[in-house]
């Protein structure tokens, strides 16, 4: 199924209100489409200004990223940390290690931003201290562990944000017509849904996020 949330001309228009994309991440988002098939997996303008605009918002002290990819989202997320604030981010594929690092440097974030290479799910619980804001936006399949091992990490009053929820729209479909990882994406904003120690809103931005604000222990 394909979905266009926002048909082209809204999206072209909404981009032209938005602050226009840094010379820096459009040189990341460029390099990213010349050398991955895979691009399409990152944030891209619109959706890097929401995570950049909710950063300054939150003004974190520290932010957790699962799932870096070339780094948009952990620069975009970056620029609104608090003073002394820190970024943790986590990526499985050791390949995209210099690409992130590159742009993370020349955006002059290098001593802000930690890189950790492995699965999530064995590198969450090895880095100490909490997070006022998560960013889950790797393996569909693992999104409700992720949940879980961070839950525990966030003060009451902090956030968690789960890109992909809506899943190119597939999510609307009946379950036998879904893929795996949608169902799993359906799983997990199910467990979101039934969690009465968040308060949650699905924000329709590209692919969907999924809010969360922790409530209670
Ligand atoms: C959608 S991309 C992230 C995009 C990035 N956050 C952005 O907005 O530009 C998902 C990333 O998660 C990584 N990933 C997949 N499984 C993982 C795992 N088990 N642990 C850590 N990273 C994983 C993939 O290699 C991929 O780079």
């Amino acid at each position: 199924m394909t979905t266009s949330l926002l048909s082209q001309q809204i999206e072209q228009y909404t981009e032209t209100y938005t602050t226009a994309e840094s010379p820096l991440l459009a040189a990341l988002n460029r390099e990213t489409h010349l050398k991955r098939g895979d691009a399409v997996m990152l944030s891209g303008h619109l959706q890097g200004a929401v995570l950049q605009m909710i950063s300054h918002m939150v003004s974190p002290r520290h932010i957790l990223e699962i799932g870096t990819f070339t780094g948009y989202s952990a620069i975009c997320l970056a620029h609104g940390l608090a003073t002394d604030g820190h970024l943790h981010t986590i990526e499985i594929d050791e390949e995209l290690q210099d690409i992130a690092g590159k742009y993370i440097t020349e955006a002059g974030l290098r001593s802000k931003i930690t890189q950790h290479i492995g699965p999530a799910a064995d590198i969450i619980g090895t880095i100490s201290g909490q997070f006022d804001l998560v960013f889950i936006d790797a393996d569909k399949s693992n999104y409700e562990l992720y949940y879980d091992l961070v839950f525990n990490k966030v003060p009451v009053g902090g956030f968690i944000i789960a890109d992909n929820v809506l899943y190119d729209g597939e999510v609307v479909l009946p379950p036998e017509q879904q893929s795996k990882n949608c169902r799993a994406i359906c799983s997990f904003n199910e467990k979101v849904k039934a969690d009465t120690r968040v308060q949650r809103l699905l924000l329709p931005v590209r692919d969907g996020l999924m809010i969360v604000r922790k409530l209670a222990e």
